[in-house]
């Protein structure tokens, strides 16, 4: 089938969407969701046979779904209906929750019922929840609706509240009064639960040495205490605040500012002329926590093995993250374990240098230039690496820079479902770097690398095994792939010909090393990425700026909008 996706933007949830359709022998074609206009031009265009909208913002044209079968992905449970529907789960601790496939019509959400998916709920970010067990849910129920819909035959299921099956309710928009903590009564899980509801988009907007600031990635402190509402600690990028039963940490802030658009920004960096009474309080990232704590780089070892957890908030990371990072690995190189395994995060394992503390920095183009190489210096630490065999554990996804860090690792496993954008491109024609010209070629045949680096495309885990841009991917869920992991580290820090393997691997190394030394690759990518940060072609700051600021797209770009390309 020819089928439209309209779509706020091509984000995680409508990229898998796009993996599993396509894979599927359909013709997907997308447009962002920018005016009833464009919209119309769309489907004229594409004439599709169904209209499938992942992530939408806006009611579809009545025109449109009366012409065509548009199925809406809302994210919640049947009869559920209104904006923040995942916010409202959060805040009123559902233990279940779900997604529906509605078909558009007059009423919000209130359209026929093709498809649901159910799911226990986490106490977690909304961000997280969205990109693990919504989208997981979202395909699944979004599968078998476009199954339905061929079948000709089924009969979708109008929303009826009286039926004892149907849950949700209509809800009003949230809104920041129902978001607003109150740091003299409110406990530290209910003040968790608020930040973790309004995590991603919008935060939850309090008041910080006099001025607003949205609050973003909270986590629970158990040890330390002060005087609800104050600040107590600083660590890293995040600064901990005193509750009336203990604190909390929290790790991102974006200032509220009624003339001037701003954005995200380690807590740190947003109040760094206030913090400097606030006492600092270093992490072992070695030693073994006893109590929940803010942790970004923390360490374990079991049976020979060394696994590296990097957490960083929405897997973006900063010259100071890459560069520590890279002193704690070199650390652990030159200790007894045989095998290393790269964590990354829970929700992504890398999505390349930080765009938002670059455009923050007084000279954007410097702070570019420090951040990928530092993040040269941490790949190059990792394919040097001489002691020791390394896995790139991929548990969530990774974009641009953060897929090529990865490919640094002797083996790159990923969790199933994770999904990967191994091109640079869309930053503004960026050229990349972290070695990839030396690391893609390795894995990837001459057409391939052309393909994945210009196509601009994402690809599952699936597709990447196929490649060879992976060796494997296994398990859904995130506790069976820490499992898998953990059996197959042992099993290679075990293996009688261990030491064969790790000679094999230097071998190999010095015979690259001699034909073409690391170094050339890294000073031919760079002499691009100097052109990107300081040439005459701003693309690469512009589309930056649009990122970070998130400026609504005016336009769907041809290598997703295939109806546009003729
Ligand atoms: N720096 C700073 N923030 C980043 C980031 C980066 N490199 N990559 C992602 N983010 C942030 C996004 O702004 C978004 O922030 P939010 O919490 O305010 O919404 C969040 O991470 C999630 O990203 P989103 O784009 O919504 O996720 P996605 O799964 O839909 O898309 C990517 C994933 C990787 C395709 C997309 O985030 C991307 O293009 N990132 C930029 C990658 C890049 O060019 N890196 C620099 C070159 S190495």
């Amino acid at each position: 089938m020819k089928i439209l996706f309209l779509t706020h933007s091509f984000n995680s949830l409508a990229q898998r969407l796009f993996i599993e359709l396509t894979r599927r022998d359909h013709e997907v074609s997308i447009e962002f969701d920018i005016n009833d206009a464009v919209t119309h031009q769309a489907v004229e265009l594409f004439q599709p046979d169904l209209i499938i909208a992942p992530f939408l913002k806006r009611a579809i044209p009545e025109t449109i779904w009366r012409q065509y079968t548009c199925l809406i992905l809302h994210p919640g449970i049947i009869g559920d209906r209104g904006p923040s529907a995942l916010d409202w789960a959060i805040m009123h601790n559902q233990q279940e929750w779900g997604v529906t496939v509605l078909q558009a019509n007059a009423d919000m959400d209130a359209g026929d019922i093709w498809a649901t998916e159910n799911f226990p709920m986490r106490f977690a970010r909304k961000s997280s929840l969205y990109r693990h067990e919504v989208v997981e849910a979202a395909t699944h129920a979004m599968l078998t609706a476009v199954t339905r819909f061929q079948s000709a035959t089924f009969q979708p299921m109008p929303l009826d509240y009286a039926r004892s099956d149907v849950h949700g309710r209509l809800h009003a928009p949230i809104r920041q009064i129902d978001r607003c903590i109150d740091w003299q009564h409110d406990n530290t899980l209910l003040i968790l639960r608020k930040i973790h509801a309004a995590d991603g988009f919008p935060g939850v907007l309090d008041t910080l040495f006099g001025e607003p600031y949205y609050l973003f990635d909270a986590c629970m402190e158990e040890h330390l205490s002060g005087q609800p509402g104050t600040l107590i600690a600083k660590r890293n990028h995040a600064v901990c605040r005193a509750t009336v039963d203990g604190a909390l940490w929290i790790g991102h802030l974006k200032h509220k500012q009624d003339t001037q658009s701003t954005f995200k920004l380690a807590a740190i960096l947003a109040l760094q002329d206030h913090l400097a009474e606030v006492p600092e309080i270093p992490d072992d990232p070695f030693c073994k926590q006893s109590g929940m704590t803010y942790r970004d780089i923390w360490f374990e070892e079991k049976n020979e093995v060394g696994y590296l957890h990097f957490d960083f908030y929405n897997g973006a990371m900063d010259t100071t993250q890459c560069k520590r990072l890279r002193d704690i690995y070199l650390t652990i190189t030159r200790s007894a374990v045989r095998v290393i395994v790269l964590m990354g995060g829970a929700d992504f394992w890398s999505n390349g240098i930080h765009l938002n503390h670059i455009e923050q920095a007084a000279s954007p183009a410097d702070e570019s230039w420090r951040n990928i190489n530092a993040m040269n210096d941490l790949a190059q630490a990792i394919i040097t690496t001489d002691r020791q065999l390394t896995v790139a554990a991929l548990q969530g996804n990774a974009g641009a820079g953060g897929v090529f860090l990865s490919l640094a690792a002797d083996y790159i496993y990923a969790r199933d479902s994770v999904i990967l954008n191994p091109h640079y491109k869309s930053m503004g024609n960026l050229y990349g770097s972290e070695y990839w010209t030396y690391l893609l070629p390795r894995r990837v045949s001459k057409s391939h690398v052309q393909s994945l680096i210009q196509n601009r495309l994402p690809i599952d885990a699936t597709d990447a095994r196929n490649l060879g841009l992976i060796d494997e991917c296994f398990a859904v869920n995130s506790e069976e792939f820490a499992n898998k992991i953990r059996q197959t580290a042992e099993s290679l820090a075990k293996r009688p010909d261990f030491s064969a393997l790790l000679q094999q691997k230097t071998h190999q190394r010095e015979l690259d090393e001699r034909l073409k030394p690391l170094q050339s690759y890294r000073d031919e990518e760079l002499r691009q990425m100097q052109l990107n940060f300081y040439g005459f072609d701003p693309s690469y700051h512009v589309a930056r700026y649009h990122f970070v600021h998130k400026i609504p797209h005016s336009w769907t770009p041809r290598y997703l909008a295939k109806h546009r390309r003729l």
